[in-house]
């Protein structure tokens, strides 16, 4: 049975704080389950903060991090140490401040060549991972993602072709606004999570938000919709203001 939480938050900080409460109950829930967590962070801006606090106390002490596991919801084809490169963002924020074995960190190979070979090879990745075979659909214990002000997600933008992919699980995407780029999870692999916590901020936000909440499918975030996990909207007041 999947269930669907919106929490607003009055500040950032509080917004990080329910965050980074709910990013270690779900990895301890999964970790007491099936002795491990599979996590696959959201890029872009808005989690670099709750990434930080993630790896300050009480949270740091909180997290089981050598049974975590470390992938990208999406990835900007650059190098990882380019200034978009969301494995960069995260490395900075978070896991070179951790006890994490770097075999537990799954970084898009963004070397691998043209968009299409680098997704097909990150597909590789999870499906050795998780050892599903052809057809079958991993499931993630915990996706991050966030959103952005037209209602994109991941790297699932509105009109795209990774919107309507049902097949593959690492499609190949294109910024338009940005000339950027990109690999993203498609919406099979992220409906069959157990756990998924958007997390969203700024007023910017607020009229695609209302939108996805209303179930808009025109936005590509109102389409995250759990087989049978738990989803979360961790928004702030500026983002819920419509
Ligand atoms: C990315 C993200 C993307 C992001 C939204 C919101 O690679 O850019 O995965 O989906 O979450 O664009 O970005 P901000 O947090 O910067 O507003």
């Amino acid at each position: 049975m999947s269930s669907v939480t919106l929490r607003v938050a009055d500040s950032t900080d509080e917004l990080n704080r329910i965050a980074a409460e709910n990013v270690a109950r779900r990895a301890r829930m999964a970790v007491e389950a099936r002795g491990r967590c599979a996590i696959a962070l959201s890029g872009g801006s808005t989690p670099r903060s709750l990434y930080s606090l993630l790896a300050q106390p009480p949270y740091a002490a909180q997290m089981p991090w050598r049974q975590l596991y470390f992938f990208w919801g999406d990835e900007r084809c650059v190098p990882p140490d380019h200034g978009d490169s969301n494995y960069r963002m995260a490395r900075e924020s978070l896991l070179a401040h951790v006890p994490i074995p770097a075999s537990n960190i799954f970084r898009v190979a963004t070397e691998a060549g043209a968009p299409d070979a680098v997704a097909r090879s990150y597909e590789a990745t999870l499906r050795a991972f998780f050892g599903s075979p052809a057809g079958a659909v991993p499931e993630f214990d915990l996706i991050l993602l966030g959103m952005g002000s037209d209602g994109h997600t991941a790297s699932i933008f509105p009109g795209s072709r990774a919107l309507t992919e049902t097949v593959q699980l690492v499609a190949p995407a294109y910024a338009e606004h940005l000339e950027s780029h990109r690999v993203t999870f498609t919406l099979p692999l992220i409906n069959q999570a157990r756990c998924v916590i958007f997390l969203v901020a700024g007023a910017d936000k607020a009229a695609s938000l209302s939108a996805v909440l209303a179930g808009d499918l025109a936005y590509p975030a109102a389409r995250v919709r759990l087989s049978q996990g738990d989803l979360y909207w961790l928004v702030d007041r500026n983002a819920r203001s419509r």
